[in-house]
């Protein structure tokens, strides 16, 4: 039955949804703050990496990034065509660099847990890493070679998103300004500061790093914090050629098809600041050059930051509230919410629908950290 549903927040976790929702036949309003993919979405590098990502092991996490992998080919192809967009999504492979002879049992770690999962990881050494990768530093010893780990243009990617949403009959409200929720009758309400007000029967909770705002007017701890990620962009040439997605202990490059690399990320604690500052930008191009040595010789053309909504214990907060199940949260996606964003979709579109989600999603529970010590 075609419910009545308004989203929060319109950036790739937001978009997906209502993308998803509509196309099942509900009628989806989102509610933006500024304008659509303007926050981490648009900042994001793009990767679709869950072996380079989570290094530990197979936990729940990693699991749910692995099905979104999976989605993602049939996704991308089903943005492109509603939307009338074409994008980036490019099955480069990625290579987890390691640079002493010490790293290397790591490497066959992370290779052993993982070979189960379909990737046929494997360690590239001497010659043959060099061949694949020929301006990558010598000081560099292996790689451990992921052919399925692939990459997106993050921001035409939410371009489309927001373009397909729109195609298919989802109202987009950007600008709202102070959307306040108040508990009234036993259920959740919304007005902005205007006095507009806006009912719906299902409420989808995404606004990322901001979702901790929620927290009193629902009565639940809601832990989401903003991490910057700092992050440029160097012109690729015939001394810097790079054809994979490289990771190290420090970092990441990305190259894109626009003849640009992409150079993440730090990681630091700023509030909502989103400024990118001197020492953020040295400390990425010190680590840079150690990989790529052409780097040395080069400036990044373009700098910019975005604000990765992280969660107390690193897992994204997915499914619907026990006391207010009007009430679905889909956020806290930190590092992969552009990998994780067609699972959460399916999943979030699950939950609204009664039906299982593609992956079980009950370590994710929204209330798993208690109730809101401010009172309601
Ligand atoms: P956002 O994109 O931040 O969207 C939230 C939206 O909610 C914003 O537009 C905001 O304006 C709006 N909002 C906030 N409060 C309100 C309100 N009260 N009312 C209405 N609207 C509101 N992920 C990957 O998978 N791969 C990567 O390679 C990758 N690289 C990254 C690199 C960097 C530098 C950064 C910063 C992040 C990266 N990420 C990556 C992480 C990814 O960008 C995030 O996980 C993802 O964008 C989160 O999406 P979101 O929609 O939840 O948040
Ligand atoms: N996933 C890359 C980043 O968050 O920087």
């Amino acid at each position: 039955m075609s419910q009545r549903i308004i989203v929060i927040g319109g950036g790739v976790i937001g978009l997906s949804v209502a993308f998803e929702c509509s196309r099942r036949g509900h009628q989806v309003t989102v509610l933006e703050k500024g304008g659509f993919g303007g926050q981490a979405s648009g900042a994001a590098a793009g990767m679709l990496a869950p072996f380079s990502e989570n290094g530990e092991g197979a936990d729940p996490f990693f699991r749910l990034c692995l099905e979104s992998l999976k989605l993602y080919g049939d996704w991308q192809s089903d943005v492109k065509k509603a939307s009338g967009l074409d994008f980036e999504y490019e099955n480069t492979g990625s290579l987890y660099a390691a640079y002493h002879d010490a790293d290397l049992l790591a490497l066959e770690t992370r290779r052993q847990w993982q070979k189960p999962f379909g990737s046929e990881p494997e360690i590239i050494e001497g010659e043959r890493l060099f061949r694949l990768e020929p301006s990558l530093s010598r000081e560099v010893r292996a790689a451990l070679f992921h052919p399925d780990e692939t990459h997106i243009y993050a921001p035409d990617y939410v371009k489309a998103l927001e373009a397909a949403c729109l195609r298919g009959g989802v109202q987009l409200i950007g600008n709202v300004v102070q959307l306040a929720a108040e508990v009234a009758g036993g259920r959740v309400h919304l007005k902005d500061a205007a006095g507009r007000t806006y009912e719906a029967d299902r409420y989808v909770v995404s606004n990322g790093a901001w979702s901790g705002e929620w927290q009193q007017a629902l009565g639940l701890n809601i832990p989401v914090y903003p991490i910057r990620g700092q992050i440029c962009a160097y012109h690729l040439n015939e001394e810097l050629a790079v054809s994979h997605m490289v990771f190290a202990s420090q970092g990441y490059v990305v190259p894109k098809a626009n003849g640009s690399l992409v150079c993440g990320a730090s990681e630091d604690i700023a509030g909502f600041d989103t400024s990118v500052t001197e020492r953020g930008i040295q400390r990425l191009q010190n680590w840079n050059k150690r990989l790529y040595p052409a780097l040395e010789r080069m400036e990044p053309f373009h700098r910019w930051a975005g604000l990765r909504p992280a969660t107390q214990d690193g897992y994204p907060l997915l499914g619907e509230l026990s006391r207010h199940p009007e009430v679905v949260m889909a956020t806290g996606h930190y590092r992969n919410g552009i990998l994780l964003s067609p699972v959460t979709a399916h999943a979030a579109a699950d939950v609204i629908d009664g039906r299982q989600p593609p992956v079980d999603i009950a370590r994710f529970a929204p209330e798993r950290f208690g109730a809101s010590t401010v009172a309601v």
